[in-house]
């Protein structure tokens, strides 16, 4: 009963932020996103009749700051497949974790995939989708690979992808600004906003058209009609994070540059968009013949500490133990 898978992370380019249901993690809203092929978590999962309870160790570390995510997952999991043990999870990522880069969209994704594999259950199975909804909003997408859609509908989340990788290469660009974790994670900070924002309300309000926008400029394959929508919806999310109390300022100077820099850059033709999501990371999206010019630009902004960058990623996948 032991059982490894890897996944990518995701990037929205029309954004989540709040909850339509806090004990579910249900999110208000759908979203849209881009599997990130470059940036990568390793899952194993190993079901042992002695232990007393799951355990985890992230990067080599315990992690009890994650037992209530990760032990609501296995209990699903477990439900599923009528299998009463606990489990050892061991699970790594080639990238900064909590900051900013959807480490958790990945863990949760690479976790429900490989629980399912050591439990006997198809990885493919689609109630793992709100399975790995309950360990984070964002890690359903990451099932999936490409340009992938997310809805919610009767109290559950539908995902699938939009196109394959290879249907509309895309490629991404991610400025790490600093590799320190974010102060106030996704899941307190957007709970926060919901409460106290009053932009929130016409955040949500709005949402569904930014969503229906997105998806057909997918289908047209319109890379600078998406360009303007997910930057504008991004700065939108980001409007309410700041009118939030205390205020959810998750941008340093250098996002800030970033930012400016993608955009000179589509000024002056150049195809790619940035995007920031509840941390100071810049992503940019490109078409891939502009790649080596956008990491080249990001490298140049002063601040960066590094910047990754490669194709979109497929969905998550059992792998060799
Ligand atoms: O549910 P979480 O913790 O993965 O929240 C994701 C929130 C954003 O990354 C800011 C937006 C998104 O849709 O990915």
């Amino acid at each position: 009963m032991r059982a490894s898978a890897i996944a990518h992370p995701n990037v929205a380019l029309i954004k989540y932020w709040g909850k339509a249901d806090v004990a579910a993690n249900l999110p208000a809203v759908g979203s849209l996103s881009v599997t990130l092929g470059a940036l990568c978590t390793e899952t194993t999962v190993e079901f042992d009749a002695g232990l007393k309870r799951d355990t985890l160790v992230l990067d080599g570390r315990e992690a009890p700051g994650e037992h209530g995510r990760l032990t609501a997952c296995m209990e699903a999991l477990r439900a599923l497949a009528g299998h009463t043990g606990y489990a050892a999870v061991t699970s790594g990522n080639d990238f900064p974790t909590g900051a900013g880069l959807a480490s958790s969209a990945s863990g949760y994704a690479a976790l429900v995939t490989a629980a399912a594999a050591a439990l006997g259950i198809d990885p493919h199975d689609p109630r793992l989708i709100d399975i790995a909804r309950i360990g984070s909003g964002s890690a359903p997408r990451s099932l999936f690979g490409g340009i992938v859609l997310l809805t919610v509908a009767a109290g559950g989340t539908v995902c699938r992808p939009l196109l394959a990788p290879a249907e509309w290469p895309l490629a991404v660009a991610v400025a790490v600004t600093t590799e320190g974790p974010k102060a106030v994670t996704s899941r307190d900070g957007m709970e926060q906003s919901r409460l106290t924002s009053p932009f929130y309300s016409a955040w949500i309000a709005d949402h569904a058209n930014d969503l229906d926008a997105a998806v057909r400029c997918v289908g047209d394959r319109d890379f600078f009609a998406l360009a303007a929508l997910a930057e504008y919806n991004c700065l939108k999310m980001h409007s309410v994070m700041l009118t939030t109390r205390p205020a959810l300022m998750y941008w340093s100077p250098v996002t800030l540059a970033c930012m400016q820099r993608v955009a000179a850059l589509r000024a002056d033709g150049v195809p790619v968009f940035f995007t920031v999501d509840a941390g100071p990371q810049v992503k940019a999206v490109c078409l891939p013949e502009a790649l080596a010019e956008v990491v080249g630009a990001l490298h140049d902004v002063p601040g960066v500490v590094r910047v990754i960058a490669g194709e979109l990623g497929a969905g998550a996948r059992v792998a060799p133990c």
